[in-house]
């Protein structure tokens, strides 16, 4: 059998890159291997790695060294960064930087940089609809990634650019899943008037970013944006309430009550939604979901997704 192919994987313990590390360890005739990057080789998620095949190897962000010698040998890299962990896109840009580098440097053939858009390009920061934020953010965590494209570009790393979407764990993890209201009926508040969100299975990014990387260069130079649905705040509702068997209200909120919320990212996210609502053909047409489910036949609809995830949703 020949030699498979290295594929670097940058956040394999997380959602992102744990996705792509099951898809591929999961693919018993699969051409590539995996490398697992983590800051902890023994802690049980990667250890877990290692048992379903992966090679573990220590690398940091923050240590450039550490990432050209995780990326050496690689075919492949997928490139992420962890804007939660620290909430600073200086941080992000600096860190993509660094993985771009360290692509070139070894000699990396296809990287797939998980970025979003840079907001600024379409709410430039005199743009009073939404508050800039932390003096030259419009969206913090997306602006920063845009920029960060560059670095991969100046590097002239071979590189696909995948816009991602709204992850649907958010309503598990993130805070953001219906609440209930003082009457006693759930409620899903979300700044988003009757436009769509895009949305994906945290699982499916990494399931895309496979396909990606099977289908050889083709995406290479390009940019693929990857969703497995484009559901309203109305439609979302009326699926968790489906799912949940109790009513789920849409709460339609203009994006200034949404920012005042006061919880931390409350701003962020406010601009984030805003941004998506104010510029749904773009942000939706940039997201594919004939071309999602190209790359992952087992792509999962809201639905689907809701099916397996129904009791993780809480119901406070
Ligand atoms: N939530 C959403 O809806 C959404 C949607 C689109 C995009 N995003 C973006 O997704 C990104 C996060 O990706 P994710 O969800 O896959 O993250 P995640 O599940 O939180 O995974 C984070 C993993 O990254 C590793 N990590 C953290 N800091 C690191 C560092 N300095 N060096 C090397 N590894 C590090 C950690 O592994 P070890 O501890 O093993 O080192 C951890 O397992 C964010 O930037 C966010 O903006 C989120």
């Amino acid at each position: 059998m020949a030699e498979k192919k290295i594929i670097a994987v940058v956040g394999a313990t997380g959602a992102q890159g744990g996705g792509l590390a099951r898809a591929i360890l999961n693919d018993r005739g699969s051409a590539f291997a995996v490398r697992a990057l983590t800051r902890d080789v023994n802690s049980d998620k990667a250890q877990e790695l290692a048992r379903l095949g992966a090679e573990v190897v220590a690398a940091d962000l923050d240590n450039p060294t550490s990432l050209k010698l995780a990326f050496e040998g690689a075919h492949g890299a997928y490139c992420v960064t962890f804007f939660w962990d620290h909430f600073m896109p200086e941080r992000e840009m600096t860190q993509a930087g660094a993985m771009a580098n360290a692509a070139k440097n070894a000699g990396v053939k296809h990287v797939i940089w998980s970025t979003l858009e840079d907001t600024r390009k379409w709410v430039p920061l005199a743009d009073e609809r939404m508050p800039t934020l932390m003096g030259k953010y419009k969206v913090p965590h997306f602006d920063g990634k845009g920029a960060a494209n560059e670095a991969f570009r100046q590097f002239r790393v071979p590189t696909t650019f995948l816009l991602t979407s709204f992850y649907w764990e958010n309503l598990i993890y993130f805070g953001l899943g219906p609440k209930r209201g003082p009457d006693g009926t759930l409620a899903l508040t979300l700044p988003m008037g009757d436009k769509k969100l895009p949305g994906i299975a945290a699982e499916d990014i990494g399931r895309c970013a496979y396909g990606i990387f099977r289908r050889g260069f083709e995406f290479v130079g390009k940019t693929v944006g990857i969703a497995g649905g484009h559901l309203t705040g109305g439609q979302m509702a009326a699926a968790l309430a489906r799912a949940l068997g109790e009513e789920v209200r849409y709460n339609d909120v203009p994006p200034d009550a949404y920012r005042a919320l006061g919880f931390p990212g409350a701003e962020e996210l406010g601009n984030m939604f805003q941004f998506k609502r104010d510029f749904e053909a773009d942000y939706c047409g940039a997201r594919s979901i004939e071309l999602s489910r190209s790359l992952n036949p087992s792509l999962q609809s809201f639905d689907a997704w809701l099916a397996a995830n129904k009791d993780r949703i809480p119901r406070e």
